[in-house]
């Protein structure tokens, strides 16, 4: 057993099903594995800010498995690099010092890539990071999954069997925007999993004639609704995003959200038929994660803690080839991973007859290949 170990533990960015489950797992593992100390720094990077934090004992993070959100709290605005204090100085060195104070040997940041770019930043000015890969989105490279996907995948999937109620007993077009930023993932796996039509996609730019095309030709072959699976980064050839809102002091200032209705108009433009649309939104990130984000979560939990007591700093865990494993974070930090199009998962909906709104899948506009190759590491000892 290592020596006894004082770490702090925060989430950051949007809220996503197992952050709860992470915050168990990496908790109770440092406490068995090492008898360390766990503080939670609280909403986010903007506690780590503020100097608000609470100790985290074995029997306080019993029974949140199964919570959605976290009990932490987060924020996905606070950023050291981008909050000045009254010299006008951003305030990293200040939480370094801060966290030095409080004899912390390291954090443990549950987050996406805004939270693991800050991290790699404070880690760069020698404050230690072990980052654990968080987002519906799916969207972090170097890992095949990020927790939270699965269980945003199923809620969306639902939607869209519920949808097919309505468009069955209307004739209509029925359209549901999923979140997922510039990523098609949760469109994608959600589109396949309910038997959506089409499938639109940030990836790959949609040809509106093409889209209004499959709506006609289902209607003559008897097939008199069409669904419409459509991510919120989705946009027309040579068009633009769709964006929600803008949030300047955020590692991520932009909101994407609304391209669904964008879609149904120019639908209606040249199909007689009725469309609606349906915006998921935020309903995707609620609520208690899935059996398989719940075993994951805690896989990475336990591997982060596994990181910690073997001083494995500035790394990121991964799920890589079904097992875990962990990435050099600044290698993760400021990218995200699109679908490919040689992904397989791809590859089964066009062989099923899923249209992704262009005639002619060769004219694809995205990654042609897997992401890079990041290359990735085992702790022996663990999982
Ligand atoms: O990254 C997770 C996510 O839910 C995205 O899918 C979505 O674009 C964004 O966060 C929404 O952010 P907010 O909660 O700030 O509206």
């Amino acid at each position: 057993m290592a020596g006894r170990k004082k770490i702090g533990i925060l989430t950051g960015g949007g809220d996503c099903p197992g952050l709860n489950a992470v915050i168990r797992a990496v908790t109770k593992g440092l406490i068995l594995q090492s008898g360390a100390e766990v503080y939670g720094f609280l909403d986010g990077f903007l506690g780590l800010i503020e100097k608000r934090y609470r100790k985290l004992e074995y029997r306080d993070v019993g029974g949140i498995l199964t919570l959605g959100g976290t009990i932490l709290g987060t924020s996905n605005r606070a950023n050291p690099f981008k909050h000045f204090d009254a010299d006008n100085a951003d305030v990293s060195d200040e939480v370094i010092d801060y966290v030095s104070l409080l004899g912390l040997d390291g954090i443990v940041a549950i987050g996406g890539d805004g939270t693991m770019s800050i991290a790699s930043g404070l880690q760069d000015k020698g404050l230690n990071f072990v980052g654990v890969p968080k987002t519906i989105d799916n969207d972090l490279v170097g890992t095949d999954r990020t927790f939270g996907f699965d269980t945003a995948v199923g809620i969306a999937t639902e939607a869209i069997d519920r949808l097919h109620s309505t468009a069955r007993s209307h004739r209509r077009v029925m359209i549901l925007e999923t979140m997922g930023r510039y990523a098609g993932w949760i469109a994608l796996h959600s589109g396949i999993a309910s038997g959506s039509d089409i499938i639109l996609i940030p990836e790959v730019e949609f040809d509106i004639d093409e889209v209004i095309a499959v709506c006609k030709r289902r209607e003559q072959t008897g097939q008199k609704y069409t669904i419409i699976a459509a991510a919120e980064g989705a946009k027309p050839i040579g068009g633009e995003l769709v964006v929600r809102e803008t949030v300047e002091t955020s590692p991520d200032p932009i909101r994407l959200g609304g391209v669904s209705n964008y879609i149904a108009e120019e639908i209606k433009r040249n199909f007689a038929g009725e469309v609606r649309t349906t915006i998921l939104g935020h309903v995707q990130r609620g609520g208690t994660p899935s059996a398989f984000d719940r075993v994951l979560a805690t896989g990475f939990g336990s591997y982060a803690a596994a990181l910690v007591v073997g001083d494995r700093w500035g790394q990121m865990v991964a799920f890589r080839n079904n097992r875990f494993a962990h990435v050099p974070m600044d290698m993760v930090a400021n990218k995200t991973r699109r679908v490919p199009r040689n992904s397989p998962v791809l590859e089964a909906a066009v062989s099923v007859g899923t249209s992704f709104g262009i005639k002619n899948l060769d004219a694809w506009s995205g990654d042609v290949n897997s992401e890079e190759e990041i290359p990735f590491e085992r702790l022996a000892h663990v999982i």
